[in-house]
């Protein structure tokens, strides 16, 4: 099938959204953070999203963008937009070492630009703060306990396929193209995931293992999110 896998560009930031807007549209993570559908403004989201992508390009984090040429599309279907998957890394972070000046530079430019959009779009979009601290402070103690490496690991942030392109090899391309590398480095790759179906039997198809589990519950609503990690194959 052709799919081509590219490094993502500026260009491509205003796609790579949408396409990740859509993917996570059903996600429980998702509408657990964002719990009033009423108060969610798909705008001010949007404009978060892109400032996180160029964060990531400014930080030269592994961000992919798959393209699919129109032979590897199904007959009946026409693709929304050119991109076809979207897949963002964090690279390895020594625990023991403190974040680059670079990447120290980009929060704070990223909270500064957060602030903006407080500003212009008069709020935080439907963002459940305490619930996003919740889930902040969970996540922090499960790294704490499972994040072993010294090294650090390579952190699936997002990965997004398109509706019409799941299930034809986007995103193991996506993830290959990370997972390829951290193979030649040694390097074990992590994600986490709160849709556990079909999510836990396409990533273990891909290397990864489950965990561990972050359980955020806030009055009667909970969200879980299920921890992988990939260790790195040796070469045959
Ligand atoms: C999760 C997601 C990125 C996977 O991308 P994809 O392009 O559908 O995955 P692929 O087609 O490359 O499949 C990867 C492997 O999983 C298998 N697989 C795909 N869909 C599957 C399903 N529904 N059930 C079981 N296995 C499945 C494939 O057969 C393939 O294994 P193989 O190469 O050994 O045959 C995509 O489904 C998606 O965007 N989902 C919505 C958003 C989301 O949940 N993002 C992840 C949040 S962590």
């Amino acid at each position: 099938m052709a799919i081509e896998i590219h490094p993502l560009t500026k260009a491509d930031i205003s796609e790579a959204v949408e396409c990740v807007q859509k993917a996570f549209a059903d996600d429980p993570y998702f509408r657990w953070i964002f719990n009033k559908r009423s108060g969610f403004n798909l705008q001010r989201n949007a404009a978060s999203m892109a400032a996180h992508f160029q964060y990531g390009l400014s930080c030269q984090a592994p961000i992919y963008i798959a393209k699919a040429t129109p032979s590897a599309l199904p007959s009946d279907k026409s693709p929304t937009t050119d991109i076809a998957g979207v897949c963002w890394w964090f690279p390895p972070q020594p625990l023991s070492e403190p974040v680059s000046w670079t990447v120290w530079a980009q929060d704070w430019i990223l909270s500064f630009r957060q602030l903006l959009f407080n500003i212009k779009f008069g709020g935080r979009g439907g963002l459940n703060i305490r619930r996003y601290w919740q889930w902040k402070q969970q996540q922090e103690r499960t790294h704490r306990q499972i994040w072993t490496d010294p090294r650090g690991y390579y952190f699936c942030n997002v990965i997004a396929v398109n509706a019409e392109m799941r299930g034809m090899g986007v995103g193991r391309k996506l993830v290959e193209a990370v997972t390829q590398k951290a193979d030649l480095e040694g390097m074990p790759c992590y994600l986490e995931s709160s849709k556990g179906f079909p999510n836990l039997v396409i990533y273990e198809k891909l290397g990864f293992e489950l965990v561990s589990e972050i359980e955020c519950v806030d009055g009667k609503d909970a969200c879980k999110l299920y921890c992988m990690i990939r260790q790195p194959k040796k070469a045959d």
